[in-house]
């Protein structure tokens, strides 16, 4: 018979009624399906993300009191480090110790904008003349760092009625972003004398080489004194990042600029900084278990067949994978939480699914709930699946899919 699309259609019909799939609900689960939340998430087994507002809030205030109570710019840029920049910015908005945020792209900053955050945000990227226009008329301060931004601003602010907001972007050794400190000093005498900008402050990002950052701090202090000296003042000054927070206080200046550790991760590794002031993790990366099943001795699992049963073993599967963002380098040590028991992962992650060891029994059922990163226990926290896999911890937040659905708990 020739396969039309209407006769298959037919024939896989009668195949699902044959091969009579048992109708799953979680209802029948107990405890472990209960989520706290709305909606859809409650009945499916696809993995989520879940944001923890009070720890998030509770890490600014530990970065804000390392630095001597300075006002924090917090960088929610790539997508609030996987969390949600939104969620991020909400999160915060309301705190004292919050000055603003910051980020990168130009989309991000005017939605986060158009969210309703109060507090300024800060664009720290390049934009066309169209895209900058629209950054300033949504009132996001502009970084600017070359020769060509007085004219644009002056036409910019012609049309919005009103000064630009700007901080000067300084590079003074990172070689990424900014203008060369060397010849900053001219650039910042032309941008000071036009009256259609406002200098609320400038910034730098260090190379987070300890000796070298020492001398980039002194390249932003003293382009400062010698702008002071000619009666231009930069503004408020920002460089450190969440690894400075932590190990160069003096870099602290007139505000910080934490990212990662806003979110509960350390910057080094192996996370010297629990011992100075621990962090709470600030998300759960959730699954549910979607088969439990006993290998026979011998039997392998995944791709490659890289782990193989040495006798009977019980194993289950999540739902969960590399394209997530999980880790592809999780079989080198990381586990899972299940129903507060750790379980090992074991062969190849795969693009949609994980495999852990679950022993001699089958401890977990079909819909338990099993948390891949998070708080809930040091082994999964980011900052220990980042020394025992040998992954950046930023590549653990960043890299979860931005499909992840979003709890903000
Ligand atoms: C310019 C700038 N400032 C601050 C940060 C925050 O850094 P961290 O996440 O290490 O705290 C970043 C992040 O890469 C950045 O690019």
């Amino acid at each position: 018979m020739k396969t039309t699309r209407k006769n298959f259609l037919r024939t896989s019909a009668a195949l699902a009624t044959s091969l009579a799939i048992p109708s799953f609900s979680f209802a029948n689960l107990g405890s472990s399906s209960n989520l706290k939340v709305n909606g859809s998430l409650k009945n499916r087994f696809d993995p989520w993300i879940e944001v923890l507002p009070e720890s998030i809030r509770y890490n600014a205030g530990v970065l804000h009191n390392l630095s001597g109570k300075k006002p924090v710019i917090a960088v929610i840029k790539n997508n609030g480090y996987g969390l949600g920049d939104i969620n991020a910015a909400k999160i915060l908005d309301d705190m004292p110790e919050i000055a603003g945020f910051a980020a990168v792209k130009t989309d991000v900053c005017i939605s986060v904008k158009e969210a309703g955050i109060k507090k300024p945000i800060l664009h720290m990227g390049m934009a066309t003349d169209a895209d900058f226009y629209d950054l300033a008329s949504n009132n996001v301060q502009l970084s600017i760092f070359d020769s060509r931004m007085r004219t644009l601003l002056e036409s910019i602010s012609k049309r919005t009625k009103r000064p630009v907001d700007t901080h000067l972007y300084i590079d003074t050794g990172m070689s990424r972003m900014g203008i060369p400190y060397h010849r900053a000093m001219p650039w910042i005498e032309d941008i000071a004398k036009s009256k259609s900008i406002n200098i609320l402050g400038s910034f730098m990002g260090f190379t987070e080489d300890p000796e070298f950052d020492k001398e980039q701090l002194k390249r932003l202090q003293n382009l400062n004194a010698k702008a002071a000296s000619k009666k231009i003042n930069m503004g408020r000054l920002h460089a450190a990042s969440s690894n400075a927070v932590y190990h160069f206080p003096e870099a602290s200046l007139d505000m910080i600029r934490p990212g990662i550790s806003l979110y509960g991760a350390y910057p080094t590794y192996p996370k010297k900084e629990e011992k100075i002031a621990p962090l709470k993790v600030g998300y759960r990366l959730n699954a549910r278990v979607v088969r439990v099943e006993q290998l026979r001795t011998g039997d392998s699992v995944s791709y490659g067949g890289s782990y193989v049963a040495k006798s009977p073993v019980w194993i289950a599967a999540l739902p969960i994978g590399h394209a997530d963002g999980y880790l592809r380098k999780a079989t080198k040590g990381a586990k899972v939480l299940v129903n507060g028991n750790l379980y090992p992962v074991i062969g190849y992650v795969s693009a949609s699914h994980t495999i852990i060891e679950l022993g001699n029994e089958p401890k977990v059922k079909v819909g338990d709930l099993a948390t891949l990163v998070g708080p809930d226990h040091p082994e999964i926290h980011p900052s220990h699946l980042s020394t025992i896999t040998g992954t950046s911890v930023y590549d653990i937040l960043m890299h979860m899919s931005a499909r992840l659905p979003k709890i903000v708990l």
